[in-house]
C-alpha cells in the first residue's frame, strides 16, 4: 500500500481507542495530586461534603434564566442570572441567531484576520460604536479574554497597570501578563490613589488605570468624575469596564458616561461584555480609531483566535436594536434595583452597591455560613448564588443578588421577608 493509501485505510481492529486496564487506571494519580491549590481545593469540598451540603457549584439549570429560574425540578425566583434587560431569551434576539446559523453556519471558522470575517462582525461594532458614542468598536469572543489580552497587548516592562481592590480577575490577570508594575488600591479611595501616582508616577512610562462601571462584587456604580480628574491630573490612561453597567446603568443604558453626564472621549478604552445586558457572548473595546485598529491588527486575542461565531453576533445585534428601541428596559432596572434596597432596608439588611446598581451583595460572613443562607433559600424558592474564596476575602463571604427588568415588584416582596429571616437564622447557627 503507498502512503496515501496507508493514511485513508485502516483495519478495524487499528479504529479501536487505545485503552487502559481498570487496575491501571485506578493506580494512576491525577496530575495535580500535589499541587498545594488542589489539596486545598479537594479540602474544602471534603468539609462541605462532611456537613451534609450539597455543591452549589455548577449546578444545572432547566431553560432561559429569566426572573424565575428551574433547577432540580423546582421553580424559584432567579438572581443568580445576568439576563439584566430579559433579552437571552426575547423571540426577536433568538430567531436573529438561529437565521444567522441558516446564513453563516455556527461557527466563524477562522480567526477574522484570514476568512473568518462575515458581515455582522462589522455591523455590530458599527452598532456599539454608534451606541457607546466613541469612533470604533472591535469585538471579542470573550469579555474575560477582551481584559487579558488588550491590557497585556497595551502595556508592557516600563508601564504600569493600576486597579482597585474590587478589580476583576479578568484585569488582574491581563495586568500581570503584561509585564507592567501593577498598583492596588482600596476601591473608592481616590485620595489614596492620588498618593499613590503622585509618588510613583515618575517611576513608569505609560499608566493605564482600570476602574469597572458597576462593580462586579459589590455593586458600586464608578465615581467617573474622580476617576477623569485623577488620569487627567497624572497623564495617564483610563479604561472602564462595563461589563455590569453597559445596558443597565443610565437614562438609556449607555453606562456610567451617561450617569455622569459625560461625553464618551473621557474614556480612553471603553470596555465591555456582550454576555450581560445584550444576551450573547464576548466582548468588546470602543475607542478612537488609532486604537482599534491597533488592536484590530495587533491584539493577539483577536488575531489568533477565531471570529465571534454567527448565532452569538447576530444575538448581539438583535440586543442592542431592542436596547435602543426600548429604554423603559434599563429604566426598569433602575426601578427594581432601587424598590429591592428600600425593602432591604426596612427589614434591616444592608445592602452593598448604590442605588440603581443592578448587584447587590449582603455580606454574611464567612463562606459557610454564605453557602448555608444560599441553600437556605434554595429550598424556600430563591436561586441566589454565594460569593466564596477566592472570588471575595474569607470575611466578606457574600449572597450576590443580579437585579433585573423582569423582575417583579412581587417577587421582590417574597424575596426580602425570606432573606431577612434565613439570614437571622443562618447567624443563629453555632457550627
Ligand atoms: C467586570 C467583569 N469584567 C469581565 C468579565 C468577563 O466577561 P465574560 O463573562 O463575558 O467573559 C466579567 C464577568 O462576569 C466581569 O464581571
Amino acid at each position: 500500500m503507498d502512503r496515501a493509501a496507508s493514511l485513508t485505510h485502516t483495519t478495524a481492529a487499528e479504529q479501536q481507542p487505545v485503552l487502559e486496564t481498570d487496575a491501571e487506571a485506578s493506580a494512576r494519580k491525577s496530575v495535580v495530586d500535589d499541587f498545594a491549590a488542589y489539596r486545598a481545593l479537594r479540602r474544602r469540598i471534603e468539609d462541605l461534603e462532611a456537613t451534609g451540603q450539597t455543591m452549589p457549584f455548577f449546578q444545572p439549570r432547566d431553560g432561559v434564566s429569566h426572573s424565575v429560574i428551574r433547577r432540580q425540578e423546582k421553580s424559584l425566583i432567579n438572581y443568580s442570572g445576568y439576563n439584566y434587560l430579559g433579552l437571552s431569551g426575547h423571540p426577536a434576539v433568538s430567531a436573529a441567531a438561529k437565521n444567522s446559523i441558516d446564513k453563516y453556519g455556527t461557527s466563524a471558522s477562522a480567526s477574522r484576520i484570514v476568512s473568518g470575517q462575515i458581515d455582522l462582525h462589522g455591523e455590530l461594532e458599527q452598532k456599539l460604536a454608534s451606541f457607546l458614542g466613541t469612533e470604533d468598536a472591535l469585538i471579542f469572543i470573550s469579555g474575560y479574554l477582551t481584559n487579558v489580552s488588550v491590557i497585556s497587548q497595551m502595556l508592557a516592562r516600563p508601564d504600569a497597570v493600576i486597579y482597585d481592590s474590587g478589580a476583576h480577575n479578568s484585569i488582574i490577570t491581563g495586568a500581570r501578563l503584561s509585564g507592567a508594575k501593577t498598583f492596588s488600591y482600596e476601591n473608592g479611595d481616590w485620595d489614596g490613589l492620588d498618593k499613590l501616582l503622585t509618588r510613583e508616577r515618575g517611576n513608569f512610562r505609560r499608566g493605564l488605570l482600570v476602574c469597572e462601571g458597576v462593580y462586579s462584587m459589590d455593586g458600586q456604580i464608578l465615581d467617573l468624575p474622580r476617576a477623569v480628574e485623577i488620569k487627567k491630573r497624572h497623564d495617564i490612561l483610563l479604561m472602564v469596564d462595563e461589563a455590569h453597567s453597559m445596558g443597565n446603568v443610565g437614562p438609556t443604558g449607555r453606562g456610567v458616561c451617561e450617569v455622569h453626564k459625560m461625553p464618551p472621549s473621557s474614556i480612553d478604552i471603553h470596555m465591555g461584555t456582550l454576555s450581560k445586558a445584550l444576551a450573547s457572548s464576548g466582548g468588546y473595546i470602543g475607542g478612537d480609531r488609532g486604537l482599534v485598529e491597533y488592536l484590530r491588527f495587533l491584539c493577539p486575542g483577536l488575531i489568533f483566535s477565531v471570529g465571534l461565531s454567527p448565532p452569538d453576533t447576530a444575538a448581539a445585534i438583535a440586543a442592542l436594536d431592542i436596547l435602543e428601541r426600548e429604554p423603559h428596559r434599563p429604566k426598569r432596572l433602575a426601578e427594581r434595583s432601587i424598590y429591592f434596597r428600600k425593602l432591604a432596608r426596612e427589614h434591616g439588611l444592608t445592602i452593598g452597591g448604590d442605588e440603581g446598581s443592578p448587584v447587590a451583595s449582603l455580606i454574611v460572613g464567612d463562606d459557610k455560613k454564605a453557602m448555608m443562607l444560599s441553600k437556605l433559600l434554595f429550598e424556600q424558592g430563591i436561586d441566589v448564588q454565594p460569593i466564596v474564596r477566592p472570588a471575595v476575602s474569607a470575611s466578606t463571604a457574600r449572597l450576590r443578588f443580579f437585579i433585573t427588568a423582569n423582575h417583579t415588584e412581587e417577587q421582590i416582596r417574597a424575596t426580602i421577608p425570606l432573606v431577612a429571616k434565613s439570614l437571622e437564622a443562618v447567624l443563629l447557627h453555632q457550627d
